[in-house]
């Protein structure tokens, strides 16, 4: 018998997105150096990492993994409130603590994985009343944590705090606390939220402020530590992964000391999962180290994504309100930005189309994510791509 009773249905499912331009496939990739990949035996320039700092590849990093595999083998081999913390993963948390200046730091296996399990366990203690303000372009865990806990959001129009302001004085005489979900780096637009005004609404309307700091560990803030620090004390849930500028994998959510026993006790994607292995926590302590002192690094990244904007800009194209290492160029169309990024591959030059339901309808775009490594001459070669590009899809 042939497991395929029901691939009617998903073959049904899969055609209507192909017609809609939105079908996604797996594609393999390996990745050569910072910046450039191999994609099936041929050379290609990568604008699409997240490896934003180029330590996927630092021997550092490498170093440490291999160190500690062969000190404490290739598995955590229990959760965490087992036998699974061990003493790198406490040093990690205590480390995390001191970096973003909390009382606490807890370790998660992913950033989707923290983001939908951390929510339904705040909703837990904050009540079912609890009034959810929430960036509309936040990234799909959050939208994902909201529905595991089962909760109706308030959107605000992305990064526009008047309105929030307006929902939240809105909502002031309805019972329940309240809480404000967004990003300090927004993924797909590679614009920053203000964190110090943010911070100042949440203090004056006695909100919860949940900081989602994927994108900005590694690259912004005090020390590469993200854009929470410019707040002290004004973020009460800041979160933040190992998978992007920290060139590994895992996340981390730092609060105050009872926030994370609380989560401890009550988050079942804390709870009931195997911890990190070591080869991961080795990646996360050496990026540790190396991370405050890349500051030139950091300066390179801002740079060359200034110089990428203004190219860009002078070519016509739009790339929003990015001001980081992400810079997307807003096409609108699905099938156009497809066909262009399809072109730019054949060019040598990766740069994804990113379409709905990662962005709203119609908003369709190419999402270029720099890494330091990149040079004045890959820029140049991607804009010359991109306009060319344009000519051959047009
Ligand atoms: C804003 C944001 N939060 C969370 C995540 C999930 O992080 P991870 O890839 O570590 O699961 C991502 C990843 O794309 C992201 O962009």
């Amino acid at each position: 018998m042939r497991a395929d009773r029901f691939d009617e249905l998903f073959n049904h499912a899969l055609g209507a997105a192909q017609q809609r331009h939105l079908r996604r496939d797996v594609r393999v990739f390996e990745h050569a150096a910072p910046g450039r990949s191999l994609c099936d035996g041929r050379k290609i320039l990568n604008f699409c990492s997240n490896d934003y700092l180029g330590l996927s590849l630092h021997p550092a990093l490498i170093a440490r993994v291999c160190a500690h595999v062969q000190r404490h083998g290739a598995g955590a081999t229990a959760s965490r409130l087992v036998c699974g913390t061990s003493p790198a993963c406490a040093g990690i948390e205590s480390r995390l603590a001191r970096a973003k200046g909390t009382e606490a730091a807890l370790l998660f296996s992913s950033g989707w994985q923290a983001n939908a399990a951390v929510l339904p366990a705040l909703l837990q203690v904050l009540g079912k009343d609890t009034q959810v303000y929430v960036d509309r372009l936040v990234h799909a865990s959050l939208h994902q944590g909201s529905r595991a806990a089962g909760i109706h959001q308030i959107r605000f129009r992305h990064n526009d705090l008047d309105h929030l302001e307006d929902l939240l004085c809105s909502g002031a005489g309805r019972p329940g606390h309240r809480i404000i979900v967004t990003e300090s780096v927004f993924s797909m637009d590679g614009d920053r939220c203000d964190v110090a005004a943010l911070a100042d609404l949440a203090q004056r309307h006695g909100a919860f402020l949940y900081l989602d700091e994927a994108h900005a560990t590694g690259v912004l803030g005090p020390d590469g530590m993200g854009l929470s620090g410019l707040a002290p004390g004004g973020v009460d849930l800041a979160m933040g992964t190992f998978s992007k500028a920290m060139g590994g994998f895992g996340a981390y959510v730092a609060g105050s000391r009872a926030l994370c026993d609380y989560l401890v006790n009550t988050c079942s994607g804390f709870i009931h999962t195997t911890a990190l292995p070591p080869a991961v926590l080795g990646a996360i302590d050496a990026a540790l180290d190396l991370v405050p002192s890349m500051q030139a690094e950091r300066e390179a990244l801002a740079h060359q994504a200034d110089a990428l904007r203004a190219a860009l800009r002078s070519l016509g194209f739009d790339t929003g309100a990015s001001s980081t290492q992400i810079v997307p160029v807003l096409i609108g169309d699905e099938s156009r930005a497809l066909a262009l990024s399809r072109v730019l591959e054949a060019e040598g030059v990766l740069v994804p189309a990113i379409r709905p339901p990662t962005v709203p309808r119609g908003t369709s775009r190419l999402r270029i994510a720099l890494s330091a490594a990149h040079t004045r001459a890959d820029i140049d070669r991607l804009t010359r791509a991109l306009s060319q590009a344009l000519e051959t899809v047009a």
